[in-house]
């Protein structure tokens, strides 16, 4: 289930980034693996602004977060991670749609984010998920600072890349075929 996070969460949401960030120590990006967690009074922040949602267990425990800031008009997300016991359950498609869903009903036309190129499970997963890569040229005002900070952070030390997806409307919202006559 996806619901809302609320401050009881923000703990396990931190353990969750841990542990999902893990998984780029095998494939020789330590520094990403190592980067903290955002700061309880960072996702604090994010809460006031009701943009995080969390995937829950049986016992409504997070296992995978989303966070959400508004960029430029869009649902620019900041961060999926799903916590690997958990993983390849397509609990990160459920965030994304969620999202989707969200931005739907305040009118946003769009999700965006940043992601590195070439990991796997980065932005060839978002491909398949329907992203497309944003030409650099093309970047927003905020977009654009967010990849300059990311740059200052050391992040581009990689490829990364900007990416988005068009909001097509509630899930399910698919206006049914009109019948002849
Ligand atoms: C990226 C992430 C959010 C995907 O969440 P998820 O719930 O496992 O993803 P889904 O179940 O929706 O989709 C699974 C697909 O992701 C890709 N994927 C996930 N883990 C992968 C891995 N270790 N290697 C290669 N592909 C992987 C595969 O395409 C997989 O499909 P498959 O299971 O049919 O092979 C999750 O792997 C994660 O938290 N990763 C670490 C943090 C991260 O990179 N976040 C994104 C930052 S932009």
């Amino acid at each position: 289930m996806i619901r809302s996070a609320v401050s009881t969460d923000l703990t396990t949401i931190q353990d969750i980034e841990i542990a999902a960030g893990a998984v780029f120590r095998d494939i020789g990006m330590d520094a990403v693996a190592d980067d903290p967690p955002f700061t309880l009074e960072e996702l604090t922040e994010y809460l006031r602004t009701e943009c995080v949602w969390v995937a829950v267990d049986a016992h409504d425990t997070p296992v995978a977060y989303a966070l959400v800031a508004l960029v430029d008009g869009a649902a620019h997300i900041e961060q999926v991670s799903v916590h690997p016991g958990h993983a390849r359950r397509r609990l990160g498609a459920l965030l994304l749609d969620e999202i989707s869903a969200w931005a739907a009903e305040r009118g946003l036309s769009a999700l965006t984010l940043t992601t590195f190129a070439d990991v796997p499970w980065n932005a060839p997963y978002y491909e398949r998920l329907g992203f497309r890569p944003i030409q650099e040229r093309d970047l927003t005002p905020g977009l654009f600072r967010i990849r300059e900070a990311e740059a200052r952070h050391g992040l581009t030390a990689w490829p990364r890349v900007t990416m988005t997806r068009p909001v097509t409307g509630p899930l399910g919202a698919v206006e049914p075929a009109r019948q002849p006559g």
